[in-house]
């Protein structure tokens, strides 16, 4: 018997669980089925109808989430890492910087008890020298620089390799987002400090990352 919710895109038919039979491939993918509306549509997407029940409980998503606390250089904001298609999305809204550019990376310790300095190095599974973020030679924390101006820097953008798998070789969890006083030079700067931290100058805001669920609903 062929699980609807398992169905290739060649497959023929597919039996549902209630031993309901439907043909295959329906109008609408099962991505698009999630809130299917009309008759058309809700046809279309029924044997899509019990694909969302993994084991009898809702398969929860995930994303990690880093909160930057206010600290003596009152630096405070929210950095989040959702996944996406095969790389990791960027969300950042941090408050309290000068204006300018401010280097932006993921440091290979999530330890505080040294402040952001017990972070250690940046985050470089791979054995490289430092980079900007789309560098073929680079950190895999590297993430080059976000941009203040009026003492806010918000937006987004896609890391190539980072991961929230705990059996990635990338996974961020457990390690540190950290924010630096000076721009980062990726790499660019001539001198052997440029090739290890970008020359980005003091830690000003850190946080460590962790995992939360993706929705915003309270638990
Ligand atoms: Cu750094
Ligand atoms: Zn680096």
């Amino acid at each position: 018997m062929k699980d609807c919710c398992n169905s290739t895109k060649n497959s023929k038919i597919c039996i549902r669980k209630d031993k309901k039979i439907f043909k295959l491939p329906r109008r609408f993918t099962m991505k698009k089925c999630k809130n299917p509306k009309g008759f058309t549509m809700k046809a279309s997407c029924a044997p899509y109808k019990y694909c969302k029940y993994k084991g009898g409980k809702l398969k929860k998503k995930l994303k990690g989430v880093a909160v930057i606390t206010p600290n003596k250089d009152k630096i405070e904001g929210i950095v989040y890492f959702i996944p996406y298609k095969d790389n990791l999305k960027i969300k950042y809204n941090i408050k309290g910087l000068t204006d300018g550019k401010h280097g932006f990376h993921i440091h290979e310790y999530g330890d505080l008890s040294e402040g952001c300095k017990s972070g250690c190095s940046h985050f470089n599974p791979d054995n490289k020298t430092h980079g900007g973020l789309n560098c073929k030679e680079r950190h895999a924390g590297d993430l080059g620089n976000i941009i203040s101006k009026n003492q806010i820097s918000k937006g987004e953008f896609v890391c190539p390799d980072l991961s929230i798998s705990p059996t990635s070789k990338y996974n961020i969890i457990g390690r540190m987002i950290i924010i630096h006083e000076d721009e980062d030079d990726l790499g660019r700067g001539g001198n052997k400090e440029s090739l290890k931290t970008g020359n980005a100058g003091e830690r000003i805001g850190c946080g460590v990352i962790g995992i939360t669920k993706s929705s915003h609903k309270s638990c």
